[in-house]
């Protein structure tokens, strides 16, 4: 493994932590199913391999895996396959409470070390190859997010009462990213900020800083806000499908998607 991570000095990052509360609404997703949520099918695989293949597609191999503390062997088992017949090389991590994004990505500094990482969300669906970015991405000292613009329909959901964005929302001005808000009830453009991330060694000591949000959790869009800050975050725009597929509604998009995709 140190051979290949030596070579482009990049790691992959899956996130597949997390509670899975919102697919189930009222309970955890992992106690009604028997299952947990990235091993859920969508379409005709487990939700967790669109990830992967985003990543193993754009020439990363080496890869780091948080699991939550629910169903640990039966992730395992599933991701065997990448292992035994897609020549990746996979470590795990193991998060004990959703306590969020950021606090996910912390869990692999031990893994990670200097390198620098290219973090997607397990329940994240691309269909942009990402080959460029990551070569362009390794001649950086900054880091970067994908972007998507979305139609209004897609991107409010009614929470506790009140109308919010789904998503982090970005502001750009003059090509730039000014601003990350995480899910704003008013945002001030479409663009979602998608559940991938390339991030600098330096990430993990700003995750150090982070204070937990109003819903407990160490946010991802506090870390990509301090890279603002320090004048380091760019972007890409998505010109792909993308949805995450963290609802029923989600779930459904992505594989009526998935399965017109094949019958073209
Ligand atoms: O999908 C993109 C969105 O993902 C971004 O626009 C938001 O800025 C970002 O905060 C995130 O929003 P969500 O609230 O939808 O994230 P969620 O809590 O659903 O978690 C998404 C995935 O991240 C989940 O499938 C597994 C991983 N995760 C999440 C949490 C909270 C972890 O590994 N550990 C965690 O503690």
């Amino acid at each position: 493994m140190e051979k290949d991570c030596e070579r482009n000095g990049i790691i992959g990052v899956v996130l597949a932590g997390g509670l899975g509360t919102r697919m189930g609404r009222k309970t955890k997703t992992g106690y009604r199913i028997g299952t947990n949520k990235h091993l859920m099918q969508v379409h005709d695989r487990p939700m967790i391999d669109y990830p992967l293949e985003t990543l193993v597609s754009a020439g990363i191999k080496d890869l780091v895996v948080v699991i939550g503390p629910e169903h640990v062997e039966s992730s395992y088992s599933a991701l065997r396959y990448w292992e035994e017949e897609r020549d990746v090389r996979l470590c795990y991590a193991l998060q004990k409470s959703a306590g969020g994004i950021a606090q996910a990505l912390g869990l692999t500094e031990f893994i990670v070390g200097d390198r620098k990482c290219v973090v997607i969300l397990g329940d994240n669906y691309f269909q942009d190859n990402l080959s460029d970015a990551v070569e362009e991405f390794k001649t950086r000292n900054d880091a970067k997010i994908f972007l998507k613009e979305l139609p209004d329909e897609l991107l409010f959901e009614i929470k506790d009462g009140k109308k919010k964005s789904r998503f982090g929302m970005a502001y750009t001005q003059e090509g730039k990213v000014v601003e990350i808000e995480e899910k704003p009830e008013k945002p001030k453009s479409n663009y979602a900020v998608t559940g991938l991330y390339m991030y600098t060694p330096d990430v993990f000591g700003k995750i150090k800083k982070l204070k937990p949000s109003v819903r407990g959790e160490l946010e991802i869009t506090d870390v990509n806000n301090m890279y603002i800050q320090e004048g380091r975050l760019g972007f890409y725009s998505l010109l792909g499908f993308w949805s995450d597929m963290g609802n029923p509604d989600s779930v459904y998009r992505t594989t009526e998607f998935l399965r017109n995709l094949e019958k073209k």
